[in-house]
């Protein structure tokens, strides 16, 4: 049983992984200072930590054992909190191995103060409840205090959980079954964020498109349902959502794509893999065709819609010719941008047990091979938008004086001098791209 230690006064949250970990990160912030912890931004000074993780990929499990054994270095014994995905995986084993205060997995946030004041009395300190009541909110975000937006583009998590098993991914297990937050909640919190000075929302979930619901008047809703509903919020400007599975993209919201203004053109819609067994063997339920013929549709609603993939090299039995229809199917999409990993083998995941397990000098050769695809598609799509005039959400300064730093429509990070305000939308002519960025000139408008 560890020993009492004195009440923490500050804390620090370190968020690894996801926007939606991000987010959440947030709301346990929130919900500290509301408790009358004071944040701080050094963790090694801290009285709390807390250890937002990450399960998705590699070693995270002993990235967190490592960042605890730093966080105590020098004698110092702050509370050290483990939340996230590995907190839920792992369980009881964080608090035997690591010696972790609490743990609380992604279900059980909104007990994190009480959990904490239980670890600081010296009580044990576990919550990796798996809540399974549809009536999402209620238990995780329901007694929060409504949501402030500190910044221009917030985020709001709309959707949690994955029923869709691909065969090398933690998320269902880790995060439970889809789930859909109810519409009253997230206009609530959406109207809010809004007040509190956001111009942008990004809608999330593991598999967003999912999210169902029923509005005001009982009718049932997708996520097509709830963008139209934010379209119609006074005050707000651009709505975004990530992140999308195939098999969810419904004619309605490929249909929104085309007639709400405020839907930005941009779509994440992962296909992990180029070819059809592997894909199979993914669980993927899609096909390349399917996968295509659906990219079709979208930009046959918008057609300057700027697209985005994740991928996954290596996938275990990828041959050298798989491999290449990933090539091949990234040179028909031309994406403006996209994540890649190597394949990273995840306990308890049913591929975890395949035997026919690429070697890791191929797969480096793949990863590299298909960056530079990526790469290559990402820098051209930059260039075509030279010459474009379009509306920048200013988001943070620059390096330079003068300088900030916002989002076109089509998710790029575009730099430009203005004296425009943090948080304002300015007309901008794209002047000169590079692979990640691009420079604007602010675009002045002519006195009469
Ligand atoms: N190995 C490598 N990449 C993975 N992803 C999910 N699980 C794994 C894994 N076991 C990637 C997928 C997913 C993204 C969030 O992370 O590409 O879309
Ligand atoms: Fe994981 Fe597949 Fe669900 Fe995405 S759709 S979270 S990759 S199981």
């Amino acid at each position: 049983m560890p020993l009492p230690k004195t009440p923490p006064k500050t804390f620090h949250v370190k968020s690894f992984g996801c926007q939606m970990n991000a987010y959440d990160g947030e709301r346990m912030a929130e919900l500290l200072s509301a408790g009358g912890l004071a944040p701080t931004d050094d963790a090694g000074a801290a009285d709390l930590v807390v250890l937002n993780t990450c399960h998705i990929r590699e070693r995270a499990t002993e990235k967190v054992y490592s960042d605890i054994g730093r966080l105590r270095k020098g004698g110092r014994d702050p509370l050290i909190a483990v939340a996230g995905c590995v907190a839920q995986a792992e369980g009881e084993e964080i608090v035997r191995r690591a010696r972790a205060d609490v743990v609380v997995g992604p279900q059980a946030y909104h007990e994190l103060p009480a959990l904490v004041a239980r670890a600081a009395a010296g009580q044990s300190a576990l919550d990796t409840e798996m809540d399974l009541d549809p009536v999402f909110g209620q238990r995780k975000f329901g007694r929060l205090p409504a949501r402030r937006s500190r910044t221009a583009s917030a985020f709001l998590t709309v959707q949690e959980g994955c029923d869709k098993f691909c065969t090398y991914c933690v998320v269902p297990y880790t995060r439970g079954a889809e789930v859909s937050r109810p519409w009253a909640q997230v206009l609530d919190e959406a109207r809010a964020l809004v007040d509190g000075g956001a111009r942008e929302i990004t809608l999330l979930g593991q598999n967003v498109n999912a999210w169902t619901g029923e509005d005001e008047a009982g009718r049932a809703q997708g996520l097509a349902g709830l963008i139209r509903a934010l379209d119609r919020l006074p005050g707000l400007e651009r709505i975004r959502y990530t992140t999308s599975h195939p098999n969810d993209m419904a004619g309605d919201l490929i249909a929104a794509h085309a007639d709400v203004e405020k839907l930005m053109p941009f779509l994440h819609l992962p296909v992990q893999a180029g070819s059809d067994r592997v894909l199979k063997a993914m669980n993927r339920s899609h096909t390349r065709d399917t996968y295509l013929r659906l990219l079709d549709r979208v930009r046959a609603a918008r057609p300057d819609i700027a697209l985005s993939g994740d991928f996954i090299v290596g996938f275990p039995g990828e041959t050298e010719a798989e491999f290449a229809e990933t090539l091949s199917l990234v040179g028909e999409v031309r994406y403006a941008q996209a994540y890649s990993f190597k394949y990273s083998a995840r306990p308890g995941t049913p591929a975890a047990s395949m035997t026919d397990t690429v070697p890791a000098d191929v797969m480096d050769d793949r990863l590299q091979r298909l960056q530079a695809a990526l790469g290559r598609d990402q820098l051209a799509f930059n260039r075509h938008s030279v010459g474009r005039t379009c509306r920048v959400l200013l988001e943070r300064p620059g390096k330079l004086a003068g300088q900030k730093i916002g989002r076109s429509p089509w998710m790029q990070s575009v730099h430009l001098l203005t004296d425009a305000p943090i948080g304002a939308l300015v007309d901008v002519t794209l002047a000169d791209a590079g692979p990640v960025s691009l420079a604007g000139v602010e675009r002045v408008p002519i006195a009469a």
